[in-house]
């Protein structure tokens, strides 16, 4: 599915044309860049006449969804961008039927906590999230787990 936004906004789901562009907009932000490759996952893009400016990744396990690689381009953010793609990607969720959708942030917590994301203990993530999260997976050491239960939003 795809979302044409005002200001000539385009969200839409990532193609392998795109790969490239996905992965010079996160080396562009150290903090926000996941270590090695581009997650796998569910790729969605923000775009603006044809220019990639945003990427978030929804990394299915079973009914539940990790959020990750979630990244406006510094030039592009502040313009609602950000809480559009992010919108994008929980109204995918909901339509796939996921009951609950983890991010881990160290510096965004405010920004998640506008779409209902609440902070949790490493406890009461999801099993498969939590292994996911085990091998390694979270950006940063500081990162901590904040969730949506779909479900019930
Ligand atoms: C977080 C991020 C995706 C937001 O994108 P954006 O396009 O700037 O977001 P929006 O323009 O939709 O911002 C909506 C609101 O959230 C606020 N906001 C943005 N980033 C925030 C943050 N890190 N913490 C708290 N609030 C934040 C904005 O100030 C804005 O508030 P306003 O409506 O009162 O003006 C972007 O800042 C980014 O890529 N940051 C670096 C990577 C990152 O931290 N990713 C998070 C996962 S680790």
């Amino acid at each position: 599915m795809s979302a044409e936004l005002s200001g000539g906004i385009r969200l839409r789901t990532a193609t392998e044309a795109d790969h490239a562009a996905i992965g010079a907009l996160l080396a562009s932000d150290a903090q926000a860049a996941e270590p090695a490759s581009l997650p796998a996952g569910d790729r969605y893009v923000a775009e603006v006449r044809g220019t990639v400016v945003g990427v978030a990744v929804l990394e299915r396990f079973g009914g539940d969804g990790l959020l990750r690689a979630a990244c406006v381009d510094a030039a592009w953010r502040g313009q609602g961008i950000g809480t559009a793609l992010i919108e994008h990607v929980l109204t995918e969720a909901a339509l796939a039927a996921l009951d609950t959708v983890v991010i881990l942030t160290a510096r965004a917590r405010g920004f998640f906590a506008r779409f209902g994301f609440r902070e949790v203990s490493a406890g009461e993530v999801p099993d498969p999230v939590a292994r996911a999260v085990a091998r390694g997976d979270a950006p940063t050491s500081a990162a901590i787990p904040m969730q949506l239960r779909l479900a019930e939003s």
